[in-house]
């Protein structure tokens, strides 16, 4: 490789090189190049290549640096032939152990050049390319692609930048990030911190299924500001704990509820439900010469008359389980069952305040016309010993008569789909704010969205597939 004299206006620094130059370091080379006279530039020339019409570094941007503000015109270059990437490489390893390194362009220029390296290199290869161990390339890397995003990342040392990349979470790094703008951490609390962030984070993962209330949780969190980065693991954990417990009031079920009320561990103010009413059973009409009429409702609302005693015996003592003392309980029901529904809410020690009728404005017409059209439902309200609720609400709003049109065709996903109207009317009286209530055979949450309209707590339970879903789309959207 020949050695020549070229012009300092026609070199140029290249824009990868990770290198910083310190005070000292730059005094000391003024200081060789002024007592060997210029000596010391000729016996250490640049490493340069061409590109277009000029000559770049790859090796003595410093000695450019400070030859330049010494006023010489022209300085001693090599010129090699090589490409940009294996310029760039050989960069990187002759700066690897003089001076300081910027890790923060370091990162950049590993994770930014050498994206190869994500598909067909793994860090190690990495590593032995640039002369670094494994271990330092894994604290780089995700530095840049961290950190890229804060304007003042300048300001930090490749210590800190370490610490700061390493918060997997982006919303935790960010609050340490700003709070190491605003007041810099020293290095062992930062470096504790960055651990806890992340232990946290991972806590967060194990023990949150539901990724909807694990960001809930991880935002709530994070709201309560740089003050978190003071409290220990413990206490950290706890405030997860408390968000997830207050997000999980509002929960959807996806099972039986004879499985699942065992399994809460929510008192509620109010039982607010439809229960299937076992009309499928008996809705099969034969009909001579015709096909049979049929308005079955589904595989769930399938028993004998003895068998939805006994169902209905059970459902009422698990649900009675999870309610207040004083809660109120609001069931929909057909004139079939009524009074041995009312005898089982009362074996069950609840009291009977009042039986509601649902007039429909717009019933569904009678297909077979040899009885009257069907236009109304029993709601059966109970509390559970005194009520300890009961808003009034004026002569004219508490009728136990109430007229409501029943859920349009196309509106609904579910055959008993009742108003959410009708739904809010009575909750409206019968819980406060804040109340929660279950609703344990939910079909596509109606009682859920009169609760949420309301700033009622709510769970729901459904086994059905189709309406839990249905139920999801209506509620988590
Ligand atoms: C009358 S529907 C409720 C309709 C609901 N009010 C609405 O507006 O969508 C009764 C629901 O209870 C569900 N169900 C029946 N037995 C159940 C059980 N053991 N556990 C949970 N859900 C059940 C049925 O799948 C059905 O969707």
């Amino acid at each position: 490789m020949s050695v020549i004299e070229v012009s300092i206006d026609q070199i140029e620094p290249n824009a990868w090189n990770p290198n910083v130059m310190s005070d000292e370091e730059y005094e000391k080379l003024k200081t060789s190049i002024e007592v060997t006279e210029g000596r010391y530039l000729k016996d250490n020339p640049l490493l340069v290549r061409t590109v277009n019409d000029h000559y770049e570094i790859i090796d003595g941007e410093h000695r450019h640096k400070v030859a330049g503000d010494l006023g010489y015109k022209t300085l001693w270059c090599r010129v090699s032939e090589l490409d940009e990437e294996e310029a760039i490489e050989l960069c990187v390893i002759l700066n690897k152990d003089r001076g300081a390194i910027n890790y923060f362009k370091l990162s950049k220029l590993l994770s930014t050049f050498y994206k190869p390296y994500s598909k067909a290199l793994n860090q190690e290869h990495l590593g032995l390319r640039f002369g670094y161990a494994q271990n330092s390339i894994s604290q780089i890397i995700p530095i840049f692609e961290r950190l890229q995003m804060y304007l003042y990342i300048d300001t930090f040392s490749n210590f800190q930048l370490v610490q700061l990349a390493r918060v997997s979470n982006e919303a935790l790094r960010t609050l340490l990030v700003e709070k190491m703008v605003e007041k810099p951490l020293a290095s062992t609390t930062l470096q504790k911190t960055a651990t806890k962030l992340n232990s946290i984070t991972k806590y967060i993962e194990e023990e949150i299924a539901d990724e909807r209330i694990r960001t809930i949780v991880l935002d709530k969190l994070v709201s309560l500001g740089p003050s978190i980065l003071g409290y220990d693991l413990s206490a950290l954990k706890n405030e997860v704990k408390k968000f997830f417990n207050e997000e999980q009031k509002k929960r959807i079920i996806h099972g039986d509820m004879f499985d699942e009320i065992e399994k809460l561990d929510t008192m509620f103010d109010c039982i607010f439900t439809d229960p299937p009413y076992n009309i499928s059973y008996e809705n099969l009409v034969k009909l001579e010469g015709r096909k049979d009429f049929d308005s079955d409702k589904g595989e769930w609302d399938h028993f004998t008359p003895e068998e939805y005693l006994e169902f209905t015996r059970n459902w009422v003592k698990n649900a009675v389980s999870v309610l207040k003392p004083g809660g109120s309980m609001v069931i929909f029901t057909s004139d079939n069952y009524l009074s041995h529904l009312i005898d089982i809410l009362i074996d069950n020690g609840l009291k009977k305040r009042t039986t509601l009728i649902w007039k429909k404005d717009n019933p569904a017409p009678a297909t077979v016309q040899t009885n009257f059209v069907s236009s109304y439902e029993f709601i059966i309200y109970a509390s559970k010993g005194q009520q300890k609720t009961f808003n009034w609400l004026g002569q004219n709003e508490m009728h136990n008569v109430i007229s409501s049109p029943v859920v349009s065709a196309g509106n609904y996903g579910h055959p008993t789909q009742k108003p959410v109207k009708l739904i809010e009317k009575i909750l409206k009286s019968v819980t406060d704010v804040g109340d929660m209530v279950l609703d344990p055979f939910a079909g596509t949450g109606s009682t859920a969205v009169a609760c949420e309209e309301l700033v009622r707590g709510w769970v729901m339970i459904e086994k059905e597939e189709e309406y839990y879903e249905i139920m999801q789309r209506r509620l988590l959207k």
